[in-house]
């Protein structure tokens, strides 16, 4: 179940989405964190940060609305007082999602990291749907997508991961924008904008007003962009979005994902990620499959 990802070893191709895990610590009791190919860090920004008012997070009849507003504890305390537990498990790839409300804050957090040891690589997050400053202006207008990338990838000492944002008109435009700029890698889908309104009060039920949509819902839409990222870059795609079993990450990686991320899933079930990645190994070894790679983009799409 071994792969190489972007220049970085994973024990196996099913990780922990960005937000819906912590910092990895937290779960040490609940998950083996070397059993799973590794987890993606909560956004870090460059100054801690508070998030939005309650109510932030809601159920929906196939997954969740949340508008957490990217609440972190800031860069510093995460090289302090998060990153030196997560040394005990060597073998579990730490990403480090990262955010900012201008380049030169990305930059500020990169240079912070480059410094530190135990990261696999860096996850830019160019499309939070939820703050002002989260990111998703740089994930829709590709001449700051490029600038972001291009000036991340010169600083960064590790992989550069890009997250885009799903609610743009063309992901293979964006897609591309992301691989000429530098990026070692691409991650999508992050959440869908989205409403929801409470009838009897006629407010909205996220005190943000607007929230973003996850879970099994977005999966059909989010496979899709995937399939259309893949056929338009050459660098590798993890790929995300409702994941709940392990037959999900394996259409994932037929539309041409090399790994997969689970968020929303490990909220119903906190050893999901765990879980999925130990029923993809049986799912292989019944179908005779060797290699977990010889999945990636081997989907049939001409007529018969
Ligand atoms: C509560 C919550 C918080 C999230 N926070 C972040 C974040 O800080 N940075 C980020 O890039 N994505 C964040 N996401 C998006 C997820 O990483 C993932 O892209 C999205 O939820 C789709 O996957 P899923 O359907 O498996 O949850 C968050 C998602 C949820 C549900």
């Amino acid at each position: 179940m071994r792969i190489q990802f972007a220049g970085i070893e994973l024990a196996n191709p099913v990780i922990a989405a960005s937000g819906t895990f912590g910092y990895g610590v937290e779960f040490e009791e609940i998950v083996d964190l070397e059993k799973i190919g590794g987890f993606v860090t909560k956004g870090i920004s460059r100054e801690p940060m508070a998030g939005n008012e309650s109510p932030r997070i809601i159920e929906t009849a196939s997954g969740m609305m949340n508008a957490i507003g990217l609440q972190n504890v800031g860069i510093k305390a995460f090289l302090e007082k998060k990153l030196p537990a997560l040394r005990r498990y060597p073998k579990c790839a730490v990403i480090v999602n990262v955010f900012g409300g201008q380049v030169t804050d990305y930059l500020e957090v990169i240079r912070q990291l480059n410094d530190a040891e135990g990261i696999a690589a860096y996850e830019l997050n160019a499309s939070c749907p939820n703050t002002d400053h989260g990111g998703m202006a740089f994930g829709t207008d590709p001449a700051t997508l490029d600038e972001l990338v291009f000036r991340s990838k010169q600083l960064a000492t590790r992989p550069v991961i890009v997250k885009l944002s799903p609610n743009v008109t063309s992901i293979p435009t964006m897609a591309r924008c992301a691989e000429k700029a530098g990026a070692d890698a691409l991650s999508l889908v992050n959440t869908f904008v989205s409403l929801a309104i409470d009838i009897e009060t006629r407010r909205p039920r996220i005190a943000n007003v607007t929230a973003g949509l996850s879970g099994p819902a977005i999966k059909p839409i989010a496979l899709r962009m995937v399939w259309e990222a893949a056929k338009s870059v050459k660098i590798p795609i993890l790929g995300m979005g409702g994941i709940v079993t392990p037959e999900d990450a394996v259409e994932y990686l037929i539309a041409g994902a090399t790994a997969v991320q689970v968020g929303t899933a490990t909220y119903a079930d906190p050893r999901a990620v765990e879980r999925i990645a130990r029923g993809l190994e049986q799912w292989c070894t019944r179908h005779h499959i060797e290699k977990v790679k010889a999945l990636t983009g081997s989907v049939e799409t001409t007529r018969k």
